[in-house]
């Protein structure tokens, strides 16, 4: 039982990917992913979602990625962080986490340890274990990963982490804390599987309810003519008023957790509808915005429409669920080439899969600009041309005049 660590991360994505460098620094450790283009990639070091440079992803001589199931016959920590989508009618799509699961199925051995850090809800990590690994006695846990791309001040290390397993023997909790140790400097342990898969669930939940609060206010503003800002700004004079701004609410996570959770809840007999009802005013924000915009366009006649950021967030290039990449697609589809738009941090494929601009030749060719995203390099560029008016902005965040 006291064998050397030899870990394995399954799923090399936005959480994987830091997951493994951390890691590989102090521990033989491989990087699977069942995507031949991705680890062809970051053995090339180069990881498409601009998370990592060059010099970040030099591995340590006993590291490597990896796409071959072989290459996981040596590990006995297995670290699980595939995505956890829905399907279109908004069920947890669980086939990337049971896909994960049969390939570990081939390569386990008694005594090996698997946690998972995809985002679930209660009792589907125990499930899984009953389902592929019922005949091996194996160590499970269960560590919600609470990493945020683009965050350059929360960042892996600090981050407070979760550690939740099973009862084990001590020197499996030696290893487990070995591992987790050299993840994040603060690490939170709970004796409950159920109790942390719940907890991480919940947290996306609330940020989705709080945004779509905020977003009710801001259409009903806009309808009724009342100045937004000022209305939050004097709500926030009272002590306990809740700081979140309105925007367009998209990714991996927000989007999809609130459905894990009223699956979850059904199941139990109860109709989770109070975050259904946040995730309906989320995604009606999106035609709100886009009706705004095409009014603009129709009632002033304009010709060259020029939107900034289409990624699902600020400084990241991540393109999952972007509201402001839809938005930027049908008004496309309405207006044709009277649209453009430029998204400095997406990845050259996308931006040549969704036509956007790399670079903006002339600014004098637009007749507005629409900032959706907030991200900083556009404040750094364009902040002083819209303090001096220069070109005519539609600002519905007041990402500039913040
Ligand atoms: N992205 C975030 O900001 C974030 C934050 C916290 C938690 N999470 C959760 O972490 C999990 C992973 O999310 P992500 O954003 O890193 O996803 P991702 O799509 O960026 O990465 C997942 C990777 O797993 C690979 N993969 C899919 N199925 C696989 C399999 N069977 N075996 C091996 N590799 C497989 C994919 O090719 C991909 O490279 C999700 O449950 C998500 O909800 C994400």
């Amino acid at each position: 039982m006291n064998r050397k660590i030899k870990i394995a991360v399954i799923g090399l994505g936005y959480v994987g990917l830091p997951t493994y460098l951390r890691l590989e620094k102090k521990f033989i450790c491989v990087g699977f992913d069942i995507n031949k283009d991705r680890i062809y990639q970051l053995k090339n070091r180069f990881d498409v979602n601009k998370e990592f440079s060059f010099n970040d992803l030099k591995l340590n001589k006993k590291s490597k990625f990896s796409n071959k199931v072989s290459d996981l016959n040596d590990s006995n920590f297995y670290i699980i962080t595939v995505p956890t989508p829905i399907y279109p009618n908004k069920k947890p799509d669980l086939r990337p986490l049971e896909k994960s699961c049969k390939i570990l199925n081939k390569v386990i051995k008694n005594e090996d340890i698997i946690f998972f850090e995809s985002t679930v809800y209660p009792g589907l990590i125990r499930s899984f274990k009953n389902r592929y690994f019922k005949n091996k006695k194996i160590f499970l846990g269960y560590s919600p990963e609470r990493l945020n791309p683009g965050d350059k001040v929360n960042t892996i290390k600090k981050i407070k982490k979760i550690v939740s397993y099973d009862s084990c023997p001590n020197i499996i909790k030696k290893n487990i804390s070995k591992v987790y140790n050299t993840i994040s400097n603060n690490i939170v342990f709970s004796k409950s599987i159920e109790n942390a898969e719940m907890s991480k669930v919940i947290e996306n939940i609330q940020r989705d309810i709080n945004i779509a609060f905020m977003n009710e206010i801001f259409m009903v503003c806009k309808k009724s003519n009342l100045n937004f800002k000022e209305v939050i700004k004097l709500a926030k004079t009272k002590w306990n008023f809740l700081d979140f701004s309105p925007g367009l609410v998209g990714g991996h996570c927000l989007p999809v957790d609130p459905y894990y959770f009223y699956h979850y809840a059904k199941t139990k007999g109860h109709n989770a509808q109070f975050m259904l009802s946040g995730r309906k005013v989320n995604d009606e924000l999106e035609y709100f915005i886009f009706k705004k915009i095409v009014e603009k366009i129709k009632s002033e006649k304009l010709k060259k429409i020029l939107i900034l950021g289409v990624s699902y967030k600020a400084q990241v290039s991540d393109l999952r669920n972007s509201l402001a990449l839809n938005l930027y697609l049908k008004l496309k589809k309405k207006f044709k080439n009277k649209i453009n738009a430029y998204d400095p941090k997406i990845d050259k494929l996308q931006s040549k899969k969704f036509n956007t601009l790399n670079k903006i030749k002339k600014m004098n060719n637009y007749d507005l600009i629409i900032p959706l995203v907030n991200h900083k390099n556009f404040k750094n560029k364009f902040y002083r041309d819209y303090k001096k008016n220069k070109f005519k902005y539609l600002d519905i965040f007041n990402y500039f005049s913040k």
